[in-house]
């Protein structure tokens, strides 16, 4: 399973890049609003265009960008105008009838999209059938009302599976490093994360303890 950052934050990216198991990242409207309002920076398209191009570079994987246009038209367009930015984006389209529409078409012309918000596996089917390159199932915000994200991927891991659908399955809204170790065991393709889950994946008060009790015992004899 491939690890994501889901997030539109330069430094988060930077900072974990370099521990070299970062394969791609994850955006969203209200990740970039967030990322531009913390620096204080009105969002312009140039401004958009430099700051995802940046993200790519970063990266050096599949960054997912998403439209903001709600007819199937307007999505195509700004579909092509983010493609446009670099090789490496994917265009994130929101699961509905507008969005399924506009899928299939941007994926007609080989551009990549990844289809966001799916709560349901009818909605992941719909999405594949579409030409979805990637499904996100959104875990946390399952779990977040009392259902079972965990199931939610389960039935879309295996539907890929069984109907061999030439599709990625990212599991989405990662809460917790459980949500991970869940995800992987699921089956699914990619975990996109925020930072802070990425940070905690590999903390352990043992490995800090055994460490320290290393270096202590190295300390005594070491010349
Ligand atoms: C996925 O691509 C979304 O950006 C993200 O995982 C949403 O997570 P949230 O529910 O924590 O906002």
């Amino acid at each position: 399973m491939e690890l994501y950052l889901d997030t539109a934050n330069l430094e988060e990216i930077r900072e974990i890049a370099l521990w070299g198991v970062l394969s791609g990242a994850t955006t969203n409207p209200t990740l970039v609003a967030k990322e531009f309002a913390a620096r204080g920076e009105r969002l312009t398209w140039d401004g958009l265009r430099s700051h995802l191009a940046t993200l790519c570079e970063l990266v050096g994987g599949p960054v997912s960008a998403e439209v903001t246009a709600l007819e199937a038209e307007a999505m195509v367009a700004e579909g092509r105008r983010l493609a446009a930015i670099h090789p490496q984006i994917v265009v994130k389209l929101p699961t509905t009838e507008e969005g399924l529409r506009a899928c299939k078409r941007l994926s007609a012309e080989g551009i990549k999209v990844n289809m966001t918000l799916i709560f349901s596996a009818n909605q992941a089917l719909l999405a594949a059938r579409a030409g979805a390159a990637y499904l996100s199932p959104f875990l946390g915000r399952v779990d977040d009302i009392s259902w079972d994200g965990g199931e939610l991927l389960r039935e879309i891991v295996e539907i890929r599976e069984v109907q061999d659908l030439p599709v990625r399955v990212i599991a989405a809204s990662i809460r917790h490093p459980r949500h991970v170790t869940e995800a992987a065991l699921l089956g699914a393709d990619i975990a996109t994360m925020p930072y802070g889950v990425f940070k905690a994946l590999l903390k352990h008060p043992l490995t800090d303890l055994g460490l320290k009790r290393f270096m202590e015992d190295w300390d005594k004899v070491k010349p």
